[in-house]
């Protein structure tokens, strides 16, 4: 096992991916974990990563310095090198000509870290601080331009430095020298599978929960139906799942999940019809962040009434997965964690006290896909595109009513057809149908008609922090504009969402 300290850099969630693409396994762990607590870990190596801070700024985020004495060989990368190289005994300094964007790498040492490399290869960097007196016991292995030390290794402890960036895909070469790192200098055997990661994890799940009852909230989505079948395997009828069934779900799916879980995996599923009460708290309120707070309040009202009923409930499963702990963990001083109030992160399990189960908190999506692949999940459920905790809700632009729901539901279930059958649904990252508070003049027959707007949003994305929307061909985007408009009463008119995330957002409100 890899582990990784995060010291905040923008590229650092990459870092541990990259090193499970490498069959390694990787633990992103916080920048001043004790050095005792990672001699417990099944160790390998680590790798300190990047981070905003100057090693000499006050309070600068540090290591355990006592992690050179584990005997186990330390990747430090950006600000991690100059941390690295400073506790060794190195001068950091800020840089003359600071270096962002690509720069060449000319190759002074070969043997190991930079081993099987050309002469010279394009990095990506992004410092304003660098090495500027290397202490004893430094070697260089390569330079750029402006960057004399842009990889070090230390002759004594098995340390190593790189300046700049081998994680992001704008280092072409950068794989080889991760490579390099795990299989050559950490010795990793390069075997690690996902379904080790099923493995031990089922392991940890029963560890932490005993004998206890674990409830898990379920909305159909990947994640929380990962995270339910998985906890399922780990201690079967202990696990108890709450679907809220809030009346802002799509078409039949309600029934869909009620198919997969109680019928087909037999997992205990308690199903809470709360619509009634989600419509009525929704009724006349059209300000959007109003409405997510009302539907937040209302989700908590319906898990806690059901949850009160399931005895020795200790621990709350959740399917928090990595970029959901960056984004929660950025809340503070950072505006964009203020664009929306996501009600599903957060929140539920202080109020409840409940102690948290999160098994996939150390993955990303595409990963959380290979272990629902890898557990027999059925495979529309694996590939779906996400949903929003607060549902159809937010995709009806002004009131909620029972008949806007209905017109939405029928849009949204014809574009998701469509998208299915013209193969476009795996390659775009969302769509969704929006119900727009405006009516505009049609011609029906020889009728005039003054009817709802629908419009149609499909992005494609690997994050869902910034999105482009995408191309669908013209024809695929007119056979949906005719089924919605022959089939769906209410609307006489469909329009396609052009804007990419920033500066919109893909969903409306
Ligand atoms: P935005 O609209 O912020 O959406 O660009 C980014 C991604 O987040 C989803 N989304 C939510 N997911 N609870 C969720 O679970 C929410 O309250 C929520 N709001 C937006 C959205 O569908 C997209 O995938």
């Amino acid at each position: 096992m890899i582990a990784i300290l995060d010291f905040g850099s923008q590229y650092g969630q990459l870092i541990a991916r990259r090193v499970r693409e490498h069959n390694v396994y990787s633990r992103i762990c916080p920048a001043g974990t004790p050095a005792s607590e990672l001699a417990k870990m099944p160790l390998k190596g680590i790798i300190l990563s990047g981070g905003p801070a100057s090693v000499y700024a006050p309070g600068a985020p540090k290591c355990d310095e006592k992690i050179f004495d584990l005997d186990v060989p330390i990747l430090g990368i950006c600000y991690g090198m100059q941390l690295g190289c400073q506790i060794l005994g190195a001068e950091i300094t800020r840089a003359v000509s600071r270096e962002y964007g690509r720069a060449t790498l000319r190759m002074i040492d070969r043997s190991d870290l930079l081993a099987n490399l050309p002469e010279e290869t394009l990095v990506w960097a992004s410092h304003g601080d660098q090495v500027t007196k290397l202490g004893r016991n430094f070697e260089t292995l390569g330079e750029t331009k402006t960057c004399p030390y842009a990889a070090v290794r230390h002759t004594k402890k098995q340390f190593y430095g790189v300046q700049f960036h081998p994680e992001v895909s704008h280092t072409p070469k950068g794989d080889i020298i991760l490579k390099n790192f795990l299989y050559s200098i950490c010795g990793c055997a390069g075997d690690w599978k996902m379904s080790d990661f099923v493995g031990e994890t089922i392991d940890s799940v029963r560890r932490q929960v005993g004998d206890a009852t674990v409830i898990c909230g379920l909305s159909g989505g990947v994640d929380s139906s990962v995270v339910a079948s998985l906890i399922h395997k780990a201690i079967g009828d202990q696990l108890v799942c709450i679907l809220v069934d809030n009346g802002l779900l799509r078409r039949n799916e309600r029934q869909t999940i009620v198919a997969t879980f109680r019928d087909h995996f037999h997992i205990d599923l308690r199903v809470v019809d709360w619509s009634q009460q989600f419509l009525a708290a929704l009724q006349g309120v059209t300000e959007p962040q109003q409405k997510r707070k009302i539907i937040g309040a209302e989700f908590i009202a319906a898990f806690k009434s059901e949850a009160a009923k399931i005895p020795n409930a200790r621990f709350l499963a959740q399917g928090t997965l990595y970029p959901d702990v960056i984004e929660s963990g950025s809340k503070d001083g950072n505006p964009a964690a203020n664009i929306k109030l996501h009600h599903n992160v957060g929140g539920l399990p202080a109020e409840l006290g409940f102690e948290l189960v999160e098994p996939l908190r150390d993955l990303f999506k595409d990963e959380v896909r290979l272990v629902g692949e890898h557990l027999g999940l059925p495979e529309d459920m694996v590939w779906r595109h996400p949903f929003p905790g607060p549902g159809l809700g937010v995709r009806i632009v002004g009131e909620v009513t029972p008949e806007r729901l209905e017109v939405l539901r029928a849009a949204d279930e014809i574009l998701i057809d469509e998208i299915k059958a013209a193969g476009l649904y795996r390659q775009i990252s969302q769509a969704l149908a929006v119900l727009v508070p405006v009516s505009t003049v049609g011609v029906m027959g020889d009728e005039r008609s003054y009817e709802s707007v629908i419009a149609l949003r499909a992005v494609e994305t690997t994050d869902f922090m910034t999105a482009d929307f995408s191309h669908i061909p013209y024809d695929v985007l007119g056979l949906i504009s005719t089924r919605i408009i022959n089939e769906v009463r209410g609307v006489n008119r469909v329009v396609y969402d052009v804007s990419s995330k920033p500066p919109a957002t893909i969903e409306w409100e």
